[in-house]
């Protein structure tokens, strides 16, 4: 029963730990492909340009996929189509993962006992 239970443990830790793999992956791609540049350095969106964090893995998934054949539904999304073409299904697998589960890491580092404010450097 103990080796079971540590069994299924470790395979979860092992799924856990692609899972992060992918995260951090699709965290990469997003900055190196200039996603960043239009969609906003914390996915939040810019402008006319879409936010894409924690919006549905699958939407996103159905999205890339047909930007990739070079399908456009209106004018704006044809520019799309030249950032969608160099991505394989792994990557647009890793970046959906990344973008779906994104995780603010400036709100969750905040602490406000790092806050130094008026204590005269002391
Ligand atoms: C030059 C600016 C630009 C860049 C760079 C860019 N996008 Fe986009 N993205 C857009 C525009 C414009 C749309 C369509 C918005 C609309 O439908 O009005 C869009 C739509 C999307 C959508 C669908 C969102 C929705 O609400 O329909 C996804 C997903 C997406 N982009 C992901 C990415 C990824 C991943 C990258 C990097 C590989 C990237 N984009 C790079 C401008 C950009």
């Amino acid at each position: 029963m103990r080796l079971l239970l540590l069994v299924s443990l470790i395979v979860f830790s092992l799924f856990a730990d692609e899972k992060s793999d992918r995260y951090e992956r699709g965290k990469t791609l997003y900055f190196q492909k200039g996603c960043s540049n239009c969609h906003g350095s914390r996915a939040e969106g810019t402008g006319n340009y879409p936010s894409l964090a924690n919006r549905a893995k699958g939407f996103m998934t159905y999205k890339l996929n047909t930007f990739r054949k070079g399908v456009a539904e209106t004018p704006m999304q044809e520019m799309m189509i030249g950032f969608a073409a160099s991505l394989s299904d792994a990557d647009i697998d890793a970046i959906t993962t990344f973008l779906s589960d994104y995780v603010d890491e400036q709100t969750e580092k905040y602490d406000p006992a790092y806050e130094t404010w008026g204590d005269g450097g002391s």
